[in-house]
């Protein structure tokens, strides 16, 4: 973390867990447990979610996040939802190109691109998820992965857009899976999307980017995750969850 130069943000990533009820039940629970965070609280909740979590948050410092937007403002796209639509309903950030996305639902980088696109547009922002598989690191790719990733997410973003972005480094074989990568692999990771970023926009814009780390963040490993130059808060699964494990990551991020 570097609170001088960018923001830390601790964001949950609920995935197809919760129903209404249920999400306002875990909301009511973790307010009072991160009322206190010196650091961006979001979670980003299933589309059907989006308005009890508004509503059970409504007052707190914690902000609402949906999993997805669509690259296109309105029309004939069954099942999908637009960024004024997301909007309008009290929305402030929206994950995109998530690796399960990108790995089940045939998410490439350029729909990535134009979801980022979008999302920026319609005054969202944008939660960029990149990262490797595991055959692609033992390969020696994950530099040259991450930077492409990055600049491919990015592209025909204007410096001042960037503002309203953050990029998630998530190790694909982290994921869900309880292999956290070590502080130092996160540091590594994280630091070739902000050099891609460097590479983009120079040095100094790159240094105000948020970059958050994804992958089994825990109430027990958050602590050296984040303390970390090049990580910048994390994207949470499963620990998002559970509120008290939530809030000792939340903590954590507060120091
Ligand atoms: P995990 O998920 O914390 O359960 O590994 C992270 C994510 O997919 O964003």
């Amino acid at each position: 973390m570097n609170k001088q130069v960018r923001k830390t943000v601790i964001a949950g990533n609920w995935k197809m867990n919760k129903t209404p009820s249920e999400a306002t039940a875990l909301i009511n629970e973790m307010k009072p447990l991160v009322k206190d965070a010196d650091c961006d609280v979001v979670l980003c909740v299933p589309f059907v979610d989006i308005a009890a979590a508004i509503e059970a948050t409504k007052g707190s410092n914690i902000k609402i996040g949906a999993e997805n937007v669509h690259f296109k403002a309105s029309g004939a796209y069954t099942g999908e939802i637009s960024a004024d639509m997301l909007k309008e309903c009290g929305v402030e950030y929206v994950v995109i190109g998530h690796s399960e996305r990108r790995q089940y639902f045939g998410e490439t980088d350029q729909t990535v691109n134009l979801r980022t696109l979008a999302a920026l547009n319609g005054g969202l922002k944008a939660i960029v998820c990149v990262g490797e598989t595991l055959e692609q690191r033992e390969l020696g790719y994950t530099e040259t992965l991450l930077k492409y990733q990055t600049k491919m997410a990015l592209t025909n973003v204007t410096a001042d857009q960037l503002k309203n972005v953050i990029i998630a480094y998530e190790p694909v074989w982290a994921i869900g899976t309880g292999v956290t990568a070590t502080a130092d692999q996160a540091d590594e990771g994280n630091g070739f999307v902000r050099a891609a970023i460097a590479e983009a926009y120079g040095k100094d814009v790159a240094e105000t980017v948020t970059v958050q780390y994804g992958g089994s963040m825990n109430a027990k490993n958050a602590d050296e995750l984040l303390s970390k130059y090049n990580v910048d808060g994390g994207l949470i699964g499963g620990a998002s969850l559970k509120a008290e494990d939530f809030s000792i990551i939340v903590k954590a991020a507060s120091k």
